[in-house]
C-alpha cells in the first residue's frame, strides 16, 4: 500500500504530478491547498481564518493542517494509500502525524530552482473545482482558459502575484525544506526518500517518479 509525500518548493510541480500518480496507482489526493481554498470559496469559518494568511504567503497553523488531514484520512477512498500534495509544510506538522500514527511509505522531493519558479507562477491557470493545474506555456489547456474535462474557466491564484511568490519560496526554505532531512533521518529507514528533477518536462518527472516508487 503507497502511502507518498511530495515535497518541493511552490510552483515545483506537485499538484501536476500528484494527478497522474493518483491516477495511476488509484489512491487518493490530499493536497491541504486545495481543502483550504475550497473553504474560502464555500465561505466557511475556516475559510474566513486562513483566507488572509494564505493570499500573503504564509503558513497555516500546525493544528488547523493536523485536525484537516485526520478527518480526511477517516474517509473510506483514504483506506488503502494515498498521495499528500505538499504536506506536511513544517517539521511541527511531520511530528504530529508521527504522533497520531500518519505514516509514510515513499517521499518524493521534486527539485527546481527558485530562478524557475516565478515563471512557473504567473503562466499558472488553475480550474477551481477540482484543483487540477495548467501553464499557458509549459501545459497549455486544449482550449485556452478553460479545463480540459469540463469546459469551465480557469483562473489564476491570488497568491501567484510575483511578491507573494517570493515569500512563499522564503517560507519554503525557512519552514519546509527542513523535511529533506527530517524524511532521511535513521530514524525513518523504512521511508523510500527519492529526488526528481524537476525541470524536465512533465511527463519525463512522471516517469522519473513511477521508476522510483
Ligand atoms: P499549496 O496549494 O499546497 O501550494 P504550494 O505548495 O505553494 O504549491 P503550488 O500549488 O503553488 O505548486 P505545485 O508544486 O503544486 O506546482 P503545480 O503543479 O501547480 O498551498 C498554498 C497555500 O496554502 C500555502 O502558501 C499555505 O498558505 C497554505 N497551506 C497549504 N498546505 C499547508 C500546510 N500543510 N501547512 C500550512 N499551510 C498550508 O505547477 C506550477 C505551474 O508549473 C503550473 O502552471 C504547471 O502547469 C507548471 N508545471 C508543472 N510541472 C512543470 C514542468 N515539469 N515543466 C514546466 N512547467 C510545469
Amino acid at each position: 500500500m503507497k502511502k507518498i509525500i511530495l515535497l518541493g518548493p511552490p510552483g515545483a510541480g506537485k499538484g501536476t504530478q500528484a494527478d497522474l500518480i493518483c491516477e495511476a496507482l488509484s489512491i487518493p489526493k490530499i493536497s491541504t491547498g486545495d481543502m483550504l481554498r475550497s473553504a474560502i470559496s464555500a465561505g466557511t469559518e475556516l475559510g474566513e481564518r486562513v483566507k488572509a494568511i494564505m493570499d500573503s504567503g504564509g503558513l497555516v497553523s500546525d493544528n488547523i493542517i493536523l485536525e484537516l488531514v485526520l478527518d480526511r484520512l477517516t474517509q473510506q477512498d483514504a483506506q488503502n494509500g494515498f498521495l499528500f500534495d505538499g504536506v506536511p509544510r513544517t517539521i511541527g506538522q511531520a511530528s504530529l502525524f508521527r504522533e497520531n500514527d500518519i505514516s509514510f511509505t515513499d517521499v518524493c522531493e521534486i527539485q527546481v530552482p527558485d530562478e524557475a519558479i516565478v515563471e512557473r507562477m504567473s503562466g499558472r491557470r488553475v480550474h477551481p473545482g477540482s484543483g487540477r493545474n495548467y501553464h499557458v506555456k509549459f501545459n497549455p489547456p486544449k482550449n485556452t482558459d478553460k479545463d480540459d474535462i469540463t469546459g469551465e474557466p480557469l483562473i489564476q491564484r491570488p497568491d501567484d502575484l510575483p511578491e507573494t511568490v517570493l515569500k512563499r519560496l522564503e517560507v519554503y526554505h525557512d519552514e519546509t525544506s527542513p523535511l529533506v532531512d527530517f524524511y532521511q533521518s535513521p530514524e525513518l529507514a523504512e521511508v523510500n526518500y527519492f529526488t526528481v528533477d524537476g525541470m524536465q518536462p512533465v511527463d519525463e518527472v512522471f516517469n522519473s517518479i513511477k521508476t522510483s516508487l
